[in-house]
């Protein structure tokens, strides 16, 4: 029942998201305001303000607008391929300046707490990674490209997104793909070269202590 109830708001929301767009002029960077209402079909799985409450969809709450248009292209060019639902969600952003708004809306939204209660020893361990990499194998640490506590650097170095805050298990999904070959969309293999000698211990760690972050 649930998934029928998912379904039909998806439905309205896009023939929303259709009437928005016709005749909307386009505007150098994203209304957060236009975004709102355009971010209508996205938040049946991301969450209204961005903050999902099922690990599966990541939160948008808080990321970069520059970063979401980012991946919105890449879903819809087969750059980041890996995924069905996304690919069909992005189809239906009809311009550049869709994607802008929504980016822009969901960068103004607050990152909500966790959704599970973290393991304060996995925690430490996590942070260390994050911080320091690990030197003997090669894994370069987290904060050098993405800032304390995983909240970015600076929204106009928007290619490096917030992970802090993020959910758990989309993390660990996101770094295994990004060593085992499922996502290869990271400019000049930035994130490969990191993930490709991090152990399946050291991904749940560190993911454990992104998540953990606010
Ligand atoms: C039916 C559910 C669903 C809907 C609706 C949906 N998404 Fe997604 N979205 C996903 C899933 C699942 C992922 C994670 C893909 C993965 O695991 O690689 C995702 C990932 C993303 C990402 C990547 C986030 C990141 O941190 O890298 C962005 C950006 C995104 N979606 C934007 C949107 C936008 C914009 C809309 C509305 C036009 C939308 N999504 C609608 C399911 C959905
Ligand atoms: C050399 C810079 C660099 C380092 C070091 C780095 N990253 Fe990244 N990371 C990136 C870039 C760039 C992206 C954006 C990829 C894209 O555009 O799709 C990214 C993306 C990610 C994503 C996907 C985010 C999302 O929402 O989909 C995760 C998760 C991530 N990094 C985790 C980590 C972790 C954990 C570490 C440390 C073990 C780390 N990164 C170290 C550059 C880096």
């Amino acid at each position: 029942m649930k998934l029928v109830t998912r379904k039909m708001r998806l439905l309205i929301a896009a023939v929303a998201l259709g009437g928005l767009t016709a005749g909307a002029q386009a505007a150098p960077i994203g209304d957060a305001v236009a975004g709102e209402g355009k971010a209508g079909l996205c938040g049946g799985c991301h969450g209204f303000d961005g903050n999902s409450e099922d690990a599966t969809y990541p939160r948008l709450a808080g990321q970069y607008a520059g970063y979401i248009v980012k991946q919105v292209k890449d879903f819809q060019n087969g750059h980041r391929a890996n995924n069905d639902t996304m690919a069909g969600m992005a189809s239906m952003v009809g311009s550049d300046q869709d994607a802008k708004d929504i980016g822009a809306f969901y960068a103004t939204q607050e990152i909500k707490g966790a959704l599970t209660k973290p393991d304060k020893k996995v925690v430490v361990a996590g942070e260390k990674i994050f911080r320091e990499g690990n030197v003997k194998t090669g894994v370069y640490g987290c904060i050098n490209c993405h800032g304390e506590k995983g909240m970015g650097k600076s929204a106009k170095v928007s290619t490096f997104p917030v992970i802090g805050g993020q959910h758990r298990a989309y993390l660990v999904k996101q770094l295994k793909e990004f060593r085992d070959g499922g996502r290869a969309n990271d400019p000049a293999g930035m994130m490969v070269g990191v993930a490709k000698n991090m152990t399946d211990k050291e991904i749940e760690a560190v993911a454990e202590y992104l998540s953990a972050q606010l």
